[in-house]
């Protein structure tokens, strides 16, 4: 269970104190899947940032488990918005990155999900090149292959899909769900995407406009829907959804 208590995190700037976001309080279960949306600048990134450990100054507390979340004990997957590859690395190597850095032996239980996992997400013939060579859609397989290859405690993504065009995203979309119900990893992911918010969030947690608090949280009907974009109670939550966006813009 990732459990956020009253936290609030203001940047200092030269001029003033920044209040980014907060205080908030939220809980996702283990293995549950959480999205937070919110308008431009209402401090989805910066909550990533803390969670992820980049931020170290905030008020507040967030526990993994029942421990203080520590990025130096807790396997923490990230998947930045502009996917986070390193581009002097091979797509294999860029796979395998994460379980280097944590020390960990590739024996046969491993080569065996890591090769599940690029089989699932198509990346097997991708493994020589260099992300350079790659376009956005197969960028964004590779990266959600590492994280899921390294088997985060807990799974942190930043407007995961906005950098694809529409039919990459929904493809991309797609297989992120296939794979998340084979591992359920715990995972949060920001967007600003009503649709992106439905179709992969299992609850919704929607954020006031700068600094970020909560204004509603929706145990979300439609998660992993067939065919969700023709259902026409997508129509009605994503309607609803956008009227209370607007509403938190005003507070
Ligand atoms: N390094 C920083 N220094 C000062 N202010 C920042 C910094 N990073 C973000 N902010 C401010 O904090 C707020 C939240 O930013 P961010 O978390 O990036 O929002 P989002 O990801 O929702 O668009 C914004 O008002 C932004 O201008
Ligand atoms: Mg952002």
């Amino acid at each position: 269970m990732l459990e956020i208590n009253n936290l609030s995190v203001s940047y200092s700037t030269e001029k003033k104190l920044v209040n980014a976001l907060g205080p908030i309080s939220m809980k996702i279960e283990e293995g549950g899947i959480c999205a937070v949306i919110g308008p431009s600048g209402c401090g989805k990134s910066t909550l990533l940032h803390v969670l992820s450990g980049i931020i170290k100054s905030n008020e507040g507390q967030v526990l993994l488990g029942g421990e203080a979340l520590n990025p130096k004990k807790h396997d923490i997957g990230f998947i930045p918005q502009n996917f986070g590859l390193l581009p002097w690395k091979s797509v294999q190597k860029n796979c395998l990155l994460s379980l280097k850095i944590k020390g960990k032996v590739i024996d046969n239980v491993m080569n065996k999900r890591i090769d599940y996992i690029q089989t699932k997400l198509g990346i097997n013939s991708l493994k020589d090149r260099y992300p350079d060579e790659l376009s956005g859609g197969q960028k964004q397989r590779v990266a959600i292959a590492r994280a899921f290859i390294m088997n985060p405690d807990l799974l942190l993504m930043d407007e995961p899909f906005s950098a694809l065009d529409a039919l990459s995203r929904e493809e991309a979309q797609e297989l992120f769900i296939d794979i998340w119900n084979q591992y359920k990893t715990t995972t949060l992911f920001v967007t600003h995407s009503i649709e992106e918010a439905i179709y992969i969030g299992k609850k919704i947690v929607i954020l006031s406009h700068c600094p970020g608090s909560i204004v509603e949280v929706i145990d979300n009907p439609l998660f992993n829907s067939v065919n969700l974009r023709n259902n026409e109670e997508y129509l009605k939550l994503s309607s609803y959804l956008r009227s209370i966006i607007k509403k938190g813009w005003k507070i």
